[in-house]
């Protein structure tokens, strides 16, 4: 049944806080992506998200916490190593996932015993879930395989008359969701690239990286389960296109497809787009900035379907530092479908 949602402004976060006390799910900002927060620790709240977004059940969310004294009753053990790691990087985008204890119902974790946490560094999301008293569960707020939302209307697109409220915080920061690190093996494994980078980690502790998250057979099990899922996927058909000489390549791809009347968008750095005349340009930002592609990039693949692109065609980025999630996220988007020139 459809319900009325409200778009809440920074001044109505009580009234957020109201719904999440009561059992429901409520979408807020966070620093990374927006969230579809509910308590942690309601089994039947949490079940409520997964209806809203159409998640699948075996793929366990992200517990969002206001101070590090919340760990205590959700975690069995926190490993020297990762207190330093939350010393540095908390509050921020990083998700560590820990030994979790009973308090955490099986709904979050899907069945596993470990639980990934955060505390976000969005003073709205602080203060809700210091307002609400408790944790909350919180996945990206989009439907599903949708690229994650980084404004409150791509929220409202993807879950309106599915939840009851939207807080509403602008633009996220980093655009892309936060990095989740495994710290219950050793050395820690990085299960999700994001916006504390592979080379910060590296600098404080050794880290072992999974492989899945450069691309792998759908059939795998992954680390992490929410890995296997295609994600970020705009209904264009992507292709994201490697190397040196792209322009050619993707002129000459692009030729059979504009030539049966379909339309072909190229998303690539402003000072590319004139290298593609007869395509439409999703620009980047300014050539190699990675952290300006990063806070674009989702709203760009929404635009993809605005456009009503048939063929996207994206060139590739450096792995280097926040390079290595974005194009963690570019693949998941061309659904493994790369070219190499
Ligand atoms: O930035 C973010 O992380 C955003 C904001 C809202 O905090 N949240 C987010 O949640 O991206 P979600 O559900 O879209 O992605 C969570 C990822 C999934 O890949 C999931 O499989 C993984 O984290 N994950 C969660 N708990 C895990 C666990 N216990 N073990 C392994 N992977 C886990
Ligand atoms: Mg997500």
């Amino acid at each position: 049944m459809a319900v009325k949602t409200m778009m809440l402004t920074a001044e109505e976060v009580e009234k957020a806080a109201a719904l999440l006390r009561n059992g429901e799910v409520v979408a807020f900002p966070t620093e990374t992506v927006y969230g579809l927060g509910a308590n942690a620790l309601d089994r039947e709240a949490v079940e409520k998200i997964f209806q809203a977004k159409g998640r699948p059940q075996d793929n366990p969310l992200i517990v969002h916490c206001f101070t590090r004294a919340q760990l205590t009753d959700l975690v069995t053990e926190i490993p020297p190593e990762a207190k330093i790691l939350m010393d540095k990087f908390w509050p921020g985008p990083l998700t560590l996932v820990l030994p979790k204890s009973a308090a955490i119902p099986q709904v979050v974790s899907a069945g596993l015993d470990t639980v990934g946490i955060r505390i976000p560094d969005h003073p709205l999301a602080l203060e809700l879930i210091q307002k609400t008293g408790f944790p909350l569960a919180a996945p990206s707020a989009n439907l599903s395989g949708r690229p994650s939302p980084t404004r409150a209307e791509h929220v409202w697109a993807d879950l309106q008359g599915k939840i009851p409220a939207i807080l509403d915080g602008g633009e996220t920061g980093w655009g892309l969701e936060s990095t989740v690190l495994d710290c219950t093996v050793k050395p820690f494994r990085l299960l999700r690239p994001g916006g504390v980078t592979l080379e910060e980690l590296q600098a404080l502790t050794s880290i072992q990286v999974d492989t899945t998250i450069y691309g792998a057979s759908l059939d795998a099990t992954p680390a992490s389960p929410g890995m296997k899922y295609q994600h970020y996927a705009p209904q264009a058909e992507v292709f994201l296109v490697l190397g040196q000489n792209t322009p050619a390549k993707i002129g000459e791809l692009s030729e059979d497809y504009l030539e049966v009347g379909k339309r072909v968008g190229v998303m690539t750095w402003d000072e590319r787009c004139q290298l593609y005349p007869r395509l439409t340009c999703l620009p980047m930002g300014p050539s190699g900035d990675l952290s300006i592609l990063a806070t674009k990039l989702y709203h760009l693949l929404r635009e993809s379907d605005r456009l009503g692109l048939d063929v996207l065609f994206i060139e590739g980025v450096s792995e280097e530092h926040l390079g290595l999630a974005i194009m963690n996220r570019l693949r998941k988007a061309a659904n493994e479908q790369v070219i190499h020139t």
